[in-house]
């Protein structure tokens, strides 16, 4: 399906049972190239990312099972380290598999990602980690072509806050001679999800969660059964589109502890949220107040999340400032939401959006991912018809959001 129609003007009602986490699931299977031995994950969504993912592994040799929401993965050795360009391009989280491969096999692969619909998104940090733990790393048409007897463990201190690049770095680690130490770490909850696994087959690692690991390397690691943490971007999509629309949703199988900076922004523009454990509940009458959000590492405000912001805040009332600081070019979808009648001004790497009563549906045009669900959130608070067209990316994150 390549457009998605939405009518606007309906309250949002009803109960939805969230996902597995996508940005966990990924990091998670490249984690079964470094044991011998069979990994159960459980949980896992049924996304394309999450195909391609498994088939990236499967090109290596890795024995990959689906069904339902489960996958079992095995390699018992790998035939081609190896991640072709084909398969890099379409999805950058591929770049996860360079940690593991090298330190298991000693030798990896890997086409560069290049640039993507956000922004430039550099694997510079990977590169000096990996080659602090003693690898050789030149690129040579297109390709990382990364070599090393045994990884041995290292201090790392990492120039900005990567979570791909915390995750690649930890994996290989967790198979190096001796201690590693990464220092300003992503704390974001999957890099936990991701620790959790990794310890369950047998590493040692302590402070996921934290700006510092120590990680201390063994020889081999065994298998393991893992059941994916709950979707935060996707549970904060649902809440940031009823609290644009109206109504009541709950969300069952979700995880608030991992949401508050977006639970918190949501109270603030009005909704009444009630948690439990596993549960979140959400309540919106009225117009929603507006609010101003800047994008942070974990646990700031995410800018997996900015998008879907951004549409809430073209209905509000009053003025949003929404900061965007990971990523240069994620404002694509501020451009298509003006052709909605929203009124944004950027300036630099700010939105300045003044909320409107209602939008007006048009054709709008999908960049990525998370610009998507902005679009679709858009499209509910929009009279009359919203098409969003190239709505494909949507498949990448989301089971089925429609
Ligand atoms: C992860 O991407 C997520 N993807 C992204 O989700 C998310 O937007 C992002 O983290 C930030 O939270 C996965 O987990 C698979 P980064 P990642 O490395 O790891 C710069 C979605 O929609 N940087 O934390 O690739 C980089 O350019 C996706 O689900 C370097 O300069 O992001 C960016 O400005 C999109 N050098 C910042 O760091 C490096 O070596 C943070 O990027 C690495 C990163």
């Amino acid at each position: 399906m390549d457009k998605l129609k939405i009518t606007g003007g309906r309250a949002l009602e009803g109960e939805v049972r969230v996902s597995g986490a996508k940005n966990a699931a990924l990091p998670i299977l490249c984690a079964a190239l470094l044991t011998a031995k069979p990994l159960t994950v459980t949980n896992v969504p049924r996304l394309r990312d999450v195909s391609t993912m498994a088939k990236l592994l499967g090109e290596m040799g890795v024995a990959v099972e689906r069904s339902e929401g489960r996958v079992v993965l095995h390699a018992p050795t790998i035939k081609d380290p190896t991640a072709s360009y084909e398969l890099v391009k379409t999805m950058r989280a591929s770049v996860l598999v360079l940690g593991p491969l090298l330190a298991r096999c000693g030798e990896a692969k890997v086409s560069l990602p290049g640039g993507c619909a956000i922004g430039a998104r550099p694997v510079d940090q990977h590169v000096k980690g990996l080659e602090a733990m003693g690898a050789t790393i030149a690129v040579e048409h297109g390709y990382m072509h990364a070599s090393a007897k045994r990884l041995r463990g290292a201090r790392i201190v990492m120039d900005l806050v990567t979570v791909t690049g915390t995750e690649n770095l930890m994996m290989a680690a967790a198979l190096a001679e001796g201690e590693t130490l990464l220092e300003n770490a992503a704390r974001e909850p999957e890099v936990v999800d991701l620790a959790r696994c990794l310890i369950a087959m047998g590493a040692k690692i302590e402070g996921a969660g934290s700006d510092r690991i120590r990680i201390q390397g063994v020889r081999s690691l065994g298998g393991a059964a893992h059941r994916v943490m709950p979707d935060r971007i996707e549970t904060g999509t649902y809440l940031a589109a009823t609290a644009a629309a109206g109504g009541k949703v709950r969300l069952t199988g979700a995880a608030p502890d991992s949401l508050d900076a977006t639970l918190d922004k949501l109270r603030e523009a009005g909704a009444k949220v009630s948690t439990t454990e596993d549960t979140i509940e959400i309540e919106m009458t009225g117009r929603p107040g507006a609010v101003s959000v800047r994008t942070a590492p974990y646990p700031g405000f995410a800018t997996d999340m900015q998008a879907q912001f951004m549409a809430l805040a073209t209905v509000a009332r009053g003025t949003a400032l929404i900061t965007e600081t990971i990523f240069e070019n994620r404002f694509m979808h501020a451009l298509e939401m003006q052709r909605l009648g929203a009124e944004i001004r950027l300036e630099g790497n700010t939105a300045v959006v003044n909320g409107v009563e209602r939008l007006q549906g048009a054709t709008v045009m999908a960049t990525d991912l998370r610009a998507s669900a902005g679009l679709v959130i858009a499209g509910l608070v929009a009279d009359g018809e919203t098409v969003v067209d190239r709505i494909y990316h949507l498949d990448r994150g989301y089971e089925a959001l429609e």
